[in-house]
């Protein structure tokens, strides 16, 4: 369980609204600035959303939840994404998958407990010269095995 400082909610909160007012017309720039912070939209940041800008709370989770860049469940710093588009599959794909799964301890979906990574799939990426691909955070990892993958996650721990 992730605990959150009530304060410092608030204080991201009027920041946010400093920005964009509060405006419920802006909603979507405040919850992506929100996420950017966090890293996720814990649920303790909606209410507050909901009750400053007196946009009832059920509105403001639909909003949250219908788009799917945003997230409700806590995210690691690095987000990996191991593509198994068609490429990427026939070309091991899934093994990169079994080997992060092994090394990190969680499922596809999942974060590991010290918020550090969290593993997902994702479809062609535009990028099959490179297959296997795997991207965190945006960038591009290409031709990707499992050995490699222990490299990759030391050197996303060693920029912790
Ligand atoms: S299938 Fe993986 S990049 Fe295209």
């Amino acid at each position: 369980m992730v605990q959150l400082d009530p304060e410092k909610i608030k204080r991201d909160v009027q920041e946010v609204f400093e920005r964009y007012g509060r405006n419920p017309a802006r909603m979507i720039e405040i919850l992506q600035d929100l996420q950017d912070i966090y890293g996720w939209l814990p649920k303790e940041v909606l209410k507050e959303v909901s009750r400053q800008t007196e946009v009832p709370l059920t509105r403001v989770y639909h909003m949250a939840t219908f788009f799917k860049a945003f997230s409700l469940k806590p995210r690691g710093k690095y987000v990996i994404q191991v593509c198994t588009g068609t490429t990427c599959h026939v070309k091991g794909a899934y093994m990169v998958l079994d080997r992060l799964k092994n090394v990190l301890g969680v499922d596809v979906g999942g974060t590991t407990e010290d918020l550090m990574f969290t593993l997902e799939t994702v479809n062609c990426v535009g990028a099959c010269a490179l297959a296997p691909v795997v991207v965190i955070n945006s960038k591009y990892y290409g031709y990707v095995t499992p050995s490699k993958v222990d490299e990759i996650i030391k050197e996303c721990r060693e920029q912790r």
